[in-house]
């Protein structure tokens, strides 16, 4: 029959691949852990509602696609999109290989992902210009190499409620497992309570006592809190650096603040390239931890180590097997700021001793209090430490809160300002200050930012990695460059004028135009690195300085306005010079800025809206168009 199929023995199978029952490998290419934490949660569901199945959850930096993709019968990806629309750094290696097999599929016509099964959830975040693209890419290719879809690809929007988006998803997923086969298999091997209820929805209870996944430890202190890869410095193995300078860059009259600050690198065998990112892992701001500790009865003082129990499923986390004290474990592995998952909710109801916190916690996170959570937790920004003063009675022990409750707090990346060329030893960090008052009246304070308003030259010291990126110069100084970069989006740009300035000190070819396009509210206020940039000016290193002050005039000016009206010179540049153009800074300004130039393009062109669109895509293929926004 049918569900026999299931478990024929594969060819090459070994007699215990052939006792076992089919196989799902889940893949997730991820970059701040939801599409991981995503990929575990389909793999852990699958394992409870089919017990004859057996899911595992890989990364796909060390998946084996090579060798293994081909041989797998259904592989499920989460994968994120990342940046202006690219994969993860750990997808990176995947979907290039996917795309050279798409192109000598095309020539010579071979399939050879034809025997696999697949299904996609995407995940990214709509604010951006190109949504989801990674999954889409993956999707795509996985299709050209002969794969079958089995479920319609799914899609996330961070900007909206992923969580519910990704629940959509799985609901549809099982029903399509059963299709396949998977639920009859495990009904004819006898169901046990908690899985399948006739058409395949899950009724999962909720444990009554969240499970201690970690042993905790009392121990004696501890040398680092960072696993430390001298050779492969990382995100799971930064290195501490000393910060060697702070200053203020805005003037006394601006309200608000931009911190300058420099690393420094000298000492660790940490190299960068100007345009390259920086990824801190600043600590919570103290007074939040003080008030977490005692809202949770723990003490800070006494040192544990936590390490993750036999079989558990969690993922690894980076203080495990570390000797800290729990106030570090606290400051600079826990999360306290986000607003709460609905899994983070379910734990803490699992530990709270009034049923009525405990009813109201589980409605939060079920289906029936959607509305609620929305609105509570999303629309307020309600911070997990807001939502454990709420629910007093819910006391979770140090394992279960670091594993369950409180997400990994992740790294802060922040675009280099400077440029190896004239700081080999340092690397600068322009950050603006984010804080401000929540829609609860709770003063946020931005983790990373507010670590680096505070810190304190020559004693802080930071744990920190480089991540490279394709923001880069011409390979030929002489190529003309366009860069557009208001606020700190005139990070990187810092570095490229550095970058240039010892070119031209060097000698050599001579430099090509350089127009920088700069924003800010007010010539007074908080035009950062003034100086610099007038100097640069003076010098030729850059050839035209084009300033908006959005609110120097009763009418806002800003940088995509100065280039309407420069539009002429602006189509020579990128049309007949083939200059390159440089976006860096929010989003909305990104998108607004990309209209103008398609605009731009029609007219001073005289180009439809598709042979611009094409124009577009072609500096992009060329390199000559790049972007780094957030
Ligand atoms: P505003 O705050 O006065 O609106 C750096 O943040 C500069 O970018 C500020 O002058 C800011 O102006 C401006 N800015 C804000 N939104 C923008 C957008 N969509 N496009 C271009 N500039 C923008």
């Amino acid at each position: 029959s049918k569900e026999y199929d299931l478990y024929a023995p594969r060819q090459n199978g070994t007699q215990e691949q052939q006792a076992e029952g089919p196989k799902v490998s889940v893949l997730f290419g991820t970059q701040t852990g939801t599409a991981e934490r995503f990929a575990n949660q389909i793999s852990e569901e699958i394992n409870e509602r089919y017990p004859k199945v057996k899911a595992a959850a890989y990364d796909i930096e060390t998946y084996d696609h090579e060798n293994k993709l081909e041989a797998e019968e259904l592989a499920l990806f989460c994968v994120a999109t990342y940046g202006d629309g690219e994969p993860t750094d750990s997808a990176l290696n995947f979907t290039t290989w996917m795309g050279d097999l798409v192109s000598k599929g095309e020539e010579d016509g071979s399939m050879p992902l034809k025997g696999l099964k697949y299904g996609v959830f995407a995940l990214g975040n709509k604010q951006y210009e190109h949504y989801c693209a990674c999954g889409k890419l993956v999707d795509r290719r996985l299709k050209a190499l002969g794969a079958t879809q089995v479920i319609e690809r799914g899609e996330g929007d961070d900007d909206a409620n992923i969580e519910d988006d990704f629940a959509a998803w799985k609901e549809k997923l099982w029903v399509e497992l059963d299709n396949l086969g998977y639920a009859a298999a495990t009904k004819m091997n006898g169901a046990n309570g908690h899985h399948a209820n006739g058409n395949g929805v899950a009724v999962k209870k909720t444990p009554s006592k969240a499970p201690e996944e970690f042993s905790v430890e009392k121990v004696a202190g501890t040398a680092s809190l960072w696993r430390f890869d001298k050779a492969e410095i990382g995100p799971n193995s930064p290195v501490e650096v000393p910060v060697s300078e702070r200053r203020e860059l805005h003037t006394s009259e601006s309200d608000r603040s931009c911190i300058h600050a420099e690393l420094d690198i000298s000492g660790t065998n940490l190299s960068y390239e100007t345009g390259d990112h920086v990824g801190i892992f600043a600590s919570n701001p103290p007074e939040l931890v003080s008030e977490a500790l005692k809202r949770l009865d723990y003490d800070g003082k006494s040192f544990v180590k936590l390490t993750a129990k036999p079989g558990s499923k969690l993922s690894k986390l980076m203080f495990e097997g570390k000797a800290m004290s729990i106030r570090d474990l606290v400051s600079y592995f826990l999360d306290l700021q986000s607003p709460p998952r609905k899994e983070s909710l379910l734990a803490l109801a699992a530990c709270a001793s009034d049923p009525k916190e405990k009813a109201r916690l589980e409605h939060l996170a079920s289906k029936e209090g959607r509305d609620e959570y929305r609105s509570y937790i999303l629309d307020d920004l309600r911070s997990l430490l807001e939502v454990l003063q709420a629910f007093p009675s819910a006391k979770p022990s140090l394992g279960v809160f670091a594993a369950r409750i409180a997400p990994k707090l992740q790294p802060r990346f922040y675009s280099i300002s400077s440029s190896p060329l004239k700081h080999p030893k340092s690397i600068h960090i322009s950050c603006a200050l984010v804080e401000g008052d929540s829609p609860t009246g709770r003063y946020h304070k931005g983790v990373a930012s507010t670590w680096l308003s505070r810190c304190k030259p020559n004693s802080s010291k930071i744990a920190v990695f480089v991540r490279k990126s394709n923001f880069k110069l011409p390979q030929k100084a002489e190529a003309p460059i366009i860069m557009i970069g208001p606020g700190t989006g005139f990070a990187p740009f810092r570095g490229f004028l550095q970058e240039r300035e010892a070119q031209a000190s060097m000698g050599g070819a001579g430099l090509g135009e350089a127009h920088l396009y700069f924003g800010c509210r007010s010539r007074t206020k908080d035009f950062i690195y003034e100086d610099e940039i007038m100097g640069w000016k003076e010098s030729d290193v850059l050839s035209m300085l084009n300033c908006a002050f959005s609110r120097d005039q009763a009418k806002k000016v800003y940088v995509q306005d100065l280039i309407k009206q420069r539009a002429q010179e602006f189509y020579r540049l990128i049309g007949e010079e083939k200059a390159s153009l440089y976006i860096c800074g929010d989003k909305n300004m990104a998108k607004d800025v990309n209209l103008v130039l398609h605009s731009i393009i029609q007219q001073q062109g005289g180009k439809t809206s598709s042979e611009a669109e094409g124009m577009i895509k072609d500096m992009q293929t060329e390199g000559r168009y790049m972007r780094d926004v957030w």
